[in-house]
C-alpha cells in the first residue's frame, strides 16, 4: 500500500531555522564566482546568466556525469552534437510554431506583460498546470486582477510563442526567418534516418544530444531555474510500436523500489503526495508505461547518487489538461526548491508523433525496417527523459549547501566538486612552499589540484568549503622531515596524516569512494 506523505507547498525549513531563499543562493554564487548575471557591467540581461571559473567545472562535471550514465556505459544509446538553429520547417513540422507558447496578459494603461499562469499563482496559491486562456479570463474577472505593475485593467488573456526568431542570410524577409531551438529533441528526430542508419542499431534504441536551447520567457525569475538561454541533456528513446508495453530493463529492484509520487487524483483532490513502488504505481496505472518507469528510476537514481536528498525529490503526473502538444503522458522529477516543489527533469511519452510529423512534412521515410515481420514500422518515443542543466546545476547547489557555526560549506558529492584538492603550505618560508608546489605538481596530472599561498590556513581552508573542494592538503615542517601531510576532510574538517608516497592513491581511491575518510592515513 502507498504511504501519506505532507508538506505539498512547504519549502523545507524546520521550526526555528530560518529559510533558505533563492536569493540567498543567487548570492552565494555570484559571490564564489560560480554564477552572475550576464552583461552586468551594462546592468545585466533579464534571464541570461554567465557561469564563472567554479561554476563551468561543476557544470561540466553534471553534463560529464549525465552522458557517462546514460551514454557511455550503456550499448543502446548513442550521441549527437546538433546546431541551434536549424530548418524553420522542423519546427512547423513539430507544432512549435503553432503551439509553443504560455498564456500572457497585457495592461491595458502601462502595457507591461506578464505571465498569466505565474500572476494567478502567485495572487491566488492555486496550481495553474495546463490553465486554458478562458479560464485564465475567467479568475482574472472574477478576483479584479490588476496590472502588477501600475494597477492597469488588464487585456484578453492570449498566447505568446516563446521561441526566439532570428533570420538567416543577410536579407531579412517572411522567407529567412529561423528559429533558435527551444528543445534539442527536434534535432534528434530531423537527423533520425542518419543515426538509425549509421549506428546500425535495433529497436528499442536511444539517440542522446546535451547542448543548448532557447525559449523567450515571459517572465523570468528565480535565478537559474527559469532563464531565456540554458541547456537540456535528452534523450529520445525509440521502441517498436507493437512492444511500447514491454521493457527488459525493468528488474524487480527497480519495480520495488519506492518513490514519493504526487498523482493526478492527489493534485485534483489537493491531497498530499505518497510513498509507492514503482510496480505499485504501474498496477495502479498511474504510470502506463513500463519504459517510463524505467527512466524515471534511472534519472531519479542519477541525482541520489550524485548527491542529492530523496527529502527534496518527488515525481509528479501531468494531470491530462496539462500535456504538451506531443504528449501521450508525461511526469516530472520535482525538486523541493526554497520556492516551492518544481520540476527539474520532465519524462514524455510522445508516442510516434515527432517522427510521424517529419515524415509528413519532410517526405523523407523515417520508418525502421522490422525484421520480425517484415514490415516497416515507425518507432515510438516510449520515452523521452529531458534534464535542464542548469536547474541540475541549482538543485545540487541548493542541496550541498550548508551553513555551519563558523563556515559556509558545499558538501558537493566529489564528482561534481570544481576542484578535488587544494594544495597550501602552511608558510611560504623554509622550502614549504617549494615542497608544496612540488607535491601539487605530482597531483594535477590525476586530479584537479589547487595551488594556495595567500591568507591563514584557516582562510584558505573556509575558501575550499565554500566552493565543495573535498580535501586539502599541508604541508608543514614535519612534512620536510618525515616526507608526510596533513589530509582535511571537507564535510567533517577531521584531518590525518599520510605518507607522500601514499597521496595520490589515497586521494583517487577517496574521490572514486572506494575507501571512507576513517580508512585514510593515520590519525592526529
Ligand atoms: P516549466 O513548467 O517549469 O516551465 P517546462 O515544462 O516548460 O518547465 P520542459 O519543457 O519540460 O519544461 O523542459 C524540459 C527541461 O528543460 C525542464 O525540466 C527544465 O529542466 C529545463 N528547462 C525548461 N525551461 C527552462 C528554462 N526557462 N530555464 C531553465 N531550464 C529550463
Ligand atoms: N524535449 C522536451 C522539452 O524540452 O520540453
Amino acid at each position: 500500500m502507498t504511504d501519506k506523505t505532507t508538506d505539498n507547498k512547504t519549502t523545507g525549513a524546520k521550526d526555528g531555522e530560518k529559510s533558505l531563499t533563492i536569493a540567498e543562493i543567487a548570492s552565494f554564487c555570484k559571490s564564489t564566482g560560480m554564477v552572475f548575471p550576464n552583461s552586468e557591467i551594462y546592468g545585466g540581461f533579464a534571464g541570461f546568466w554567465d557561469y564563472g571559473p567554479r561554476g563551468v567545472e561543476i557544470k561540466n562535471a553534471i553534463k560529464r556525469e549525465w552522458w557517462k550514465t546514460f551514454v557511455q556505459e550503456r550499448d543502446d544509446i548513442v550521441g549527437i552534437d546538433g546546431t541551434t538553429i536549424t530548418h524553420p520547417k522542423v519546427w512547423i513540422a513539430s507544432g512549435h510554431v503553432e503551439s509553443f507558447s504560455d498564456p500572457l496578459l497585457e495592461c491595458e494603461k502601462c502595457k507591461q506583460r506578464t505571465r498569466a499562469d505565474h500572476l494567478i499563482e502567485d495572487t491566488l496559491k492555486i496550481s495553474t498546470d495546463g490553465i486554458s486562456l478562458d479560464e485564465v479570463n475567467k479568475l482574472v474577472r472574477k478576483h479584479n486582477m490588476k496590472c502588477p505593475s501600475c494597477g492597469g485593467a488588464l487585456l484578453d488573456a492570449r498566447k505568446f510563442n516563446l521561441m526566439f526568431k532570428t533570420h538567416v542570410g543577410p536579407v531579412e524577409t517572411d522567407s529567412s526567418v529561423a528559429y533558435l531551438r527551444p528543445e534539442t529533441a527536434q534535432v534528434i528526430f530531423a537527423d533520425f534516418r542518419q543515426v538509425a542508419d549509421i549506428s546500425r542499431l535495433k529497436l528499442p534504441f536511444g539517440i542522446a544530444q546535451i547542448g543548448r536551447a532557447y525559449r523567450n520567457e515571459i517572465s523570468p525569475r528565480d535565478f537559474l531555474f527559469r532563464s531565456r538561454e540554458f541547456e537540456q541533456m535528452e534523450i529520445e528513446y525509440f521502441v517498436h510500436p507493437d512492444k511500447t508495453g514491454e521493457c527488459s530493463y525493468l528488474t524487480k529492484d527497480i519495480l520495488m523500489q519506492k518513490v514519493r509520487i504526487y498523482t493526478e487524483v492527489a493534485q485534483q483532490e489537493s491531497t498530499d503526495d505518497c510513498v509507492m513502488t514503482f510496480k505499485e504505481a504501474m498496477d495502479e496505472s498511474i504510470i502506463k508505461n513500463p519504459w517510463l518507469a524505467y527512466f524515471l528510476s534511472q534519472q531519479y537514481n542519477w541525482f541520489v547518487n550524485l548527491g542529492i536528498k530523496e527529502e527534496n525529490l518527488r515525481l509528479r503526473q501531468h494531470r491530462e489538461e496539462e500535456l504538451a502538444h506531443y504528449a501521450k503522458g508525461c511526469f516530472d522529477i520535482e525538486y523541493k526548491f526554497p520556492f516551492g516543489w518544481k520540476e527539474i527533469h520532465g519524462m514524455a511519452d510522445r508516442s510516434a508523433f515527432d517522427l510521424t510529423q517529419h515524415m509528413a512534412y519532410s517526405k523523407k521515410d523515417l520508418s525502421i525496417f522490422d525484421e520480425e515481420t517484415k514490415k516497416k514500422v515507425i518507432p515510438c518515443v516510449a520515452a523521452e527523459p529531458s534534464q535542464g542543466v542548469d536547474r541540475a546545476f541549482l538543485a545540487f547547489i541548493i542541496d550541498a549547501y550548508t551553513k555551519e557555526e563558523e563556515r559556509t560549506v558545499l558538501k558537493l558529492s566529489s564528482e561534481l566538486a570544481p576542484l578535488k584538492v587544494g594544495v597550501f603550505p602552511l608558510m611560504k618560508k623554509d622550502g614549504l612552499k617549494e615542497k608544496a608546489e612540488e607535491v601539487h605538481n605530482g597531483l594535477k596530472k590525476y586530479m584537479v589540484s589547487f595551488f594556495d599561498v595567500a591568507g591563514s590556513i584557516g582562510k584558505r581552508y573556509a575558501r575550499m568549503d565554500e566552493i565543495g573542494c573535498p580535501y586539502c592538503v599541508t604541508i608543514d615542517y614535519d612534512t620536510l622531515e618525515k616526507d608526510d601531510i596533513t589530509l582535511r576532510d571537507r564535510d567533517s574538517t577531521k584531518q590525518v596524516r599520510v605518507p607522500i608516497a601514499d597521496l595520490k592513491i589515497t586521494l583517487l581511491k577517496l574521490l572514486s569512494k572506494e575507501i571512507t575518510f576513517g580508512d585514510a592515513g593515520k590519525s592526529i
